[in-house]
């Protein structure tokens, strides 16, 4: 069996103000006709069926994951997350409800909040994905060419030379995974071409990488396990409020991939963007000539290589460069580009302030 998990309990907090705790990026319709989520389901639909697919989020999302998520996807498939702890917890129950309803299955795993241009091309290498991971028992990742020395990835080194055929496609053996570099180990990995960015989507059994998160993350898998008699059951929904709030908040990244043998990369160009933040903008919409994306009422006087969001009041940009201006109801972000990456500190700040 296949079986696909979509995870949809982040924050999306670098897209303050547009992106609130109560509706996320991936509920949001950023890139395209209908909101992340949904263009995520239907792009693995035609490999992993809706009856298969889970979605994994959080309380606070629970009320606009039911409006706004396409109805083929059954109710039970929805998994409920009394409090985010990030996105190994958030597998590892995942992998414990597939292993409960089938035994050992394949099982893809993927971000909500994607954008990606080339369907067709996504999906060839999702099938090799799924039988790298059948056939092999490997740990499978999807690697992107990088294009600039970003600090919000993980790297993957991969060696060229120890390849498996896929499909129409080749896996390769990978060296190393490094989670959110430094600048300078960023800048050294896109010169050395032999890294590609981990797109953040993974393809395994649930056997393999639950006996990963039982190695690497012991204590972790042990508290899950003990929800799994629950699975399934009119319990399961108190077991997992109970024992949640003391699971450890880790990445997949950091405390498997980084750690983990038997990892396997398959590049793939598909027009991959994780829209992270407002300056990947820049990447899903052609900015005009003076290199602006904008949208919504603006004027624009020597304004360059700016974003200009405007949810309604008429903005102005005098003489800005390289700026983010994001404007909503009841908030203003002004940010330079560069430092895009910090306005989820914002979001940090304004939790504190209550
Ligand atoms: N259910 C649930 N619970 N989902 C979560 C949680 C959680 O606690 N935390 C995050 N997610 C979801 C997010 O909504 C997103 O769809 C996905 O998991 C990845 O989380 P991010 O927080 O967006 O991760 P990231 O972007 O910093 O880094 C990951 O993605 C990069 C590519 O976009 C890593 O895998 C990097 O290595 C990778 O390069
Ligand atoms: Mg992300």
């Amino acid at each position: 069996d296949r079986y696909g998990v979509i995870m949809a309990g982040g924050g999306g907090t670098r897209f303050w103000p547009l992106s609130r705790i109560s509706t996320p990026k991936q509920f949001l319709n950023i890139t395209g006709d209908d909101s992340m989520i949904n263009d995520t389901i239907k792009r693995i639909k035609d490999i992993i069926p809706p009856e298969k697919i889970l979605i994994v989020t959080n309380k606070a999302q629970e009320k606009i994951l039911n409006k706004v998520v396409i109805d083929d996807i059954p109710r039970e498939n929805i998994l409920i997350e009394p409090v985010g702890r990030n996105t190994a917890a958030c597998i590892a129950y995942a992998a414990f409800v597939i292993k409960k309803r089938c035994g050992d299955a394949v099982m893809g795993v993927f971000p909500s909040d994607h954008y990606i241009k080339n369907t067709g091309e996504f999906q060839r290498i999702l099938r090799a994905a799924c039988s790298v991971a059948e056939n092999k028992g490997k740990l499978v990742t999807m690697g992107i060419t990088p294009t600039f020395p970003s600090t919000g990835y993980g790297y993957i080194k991969f060696d060229r030379d120890k390849s498996i055929p896929a499909e129409e496609k080749s896996a390769f053996e990978v060296v190393e995974f490094v989670e959110k570099p430094d600048v300078p180990k960023a800048k050294a990995y896109l010169d050395s071409g032999n890294y590609l960015w981990n797109s953040g989507m993974f393809v395994w059994k649930t056997s393999v990488i639950l006996s990963n998160f039982e190695r690497f993350l012991p204590r972790l898998y042990r508290k899950i396990s003990e929800i799994e008699p629950y699975i399934g059951t009119a319990q399961e929904r108190e077991a997992v409020e109970n024992i949640y709030p003391t699971l450890q908040d880790i990445s997949i990244d950091y405390g498997i991939m980084e750690r983990a043998e038997e990892v396997v990369v398959i590049p793939g160009d598909f027009g991959w963007n994780d829209v992270g933040s407002w300056d990947s903008l820049g990447s899903v919409f052609p900015p005009d000539e003076n290199g602006n994306i904008t949208k919504g009422d603006f004027v624009d006087i020597e304004t360059r290589n700016s974003i200009i969001y405007s949810n309604g009041r008429l903005v102005a940009a005098v003489g800005l460069e390289d700026m983010i201006v994001v404007e909503t109801s009841d908030a203003l972000l002004v940010c330079p580009k560069k430092k895009a990456q910090d306005v989820k500190k914002v979001v940090e700040q304004l939790k504190k302030m209550g």
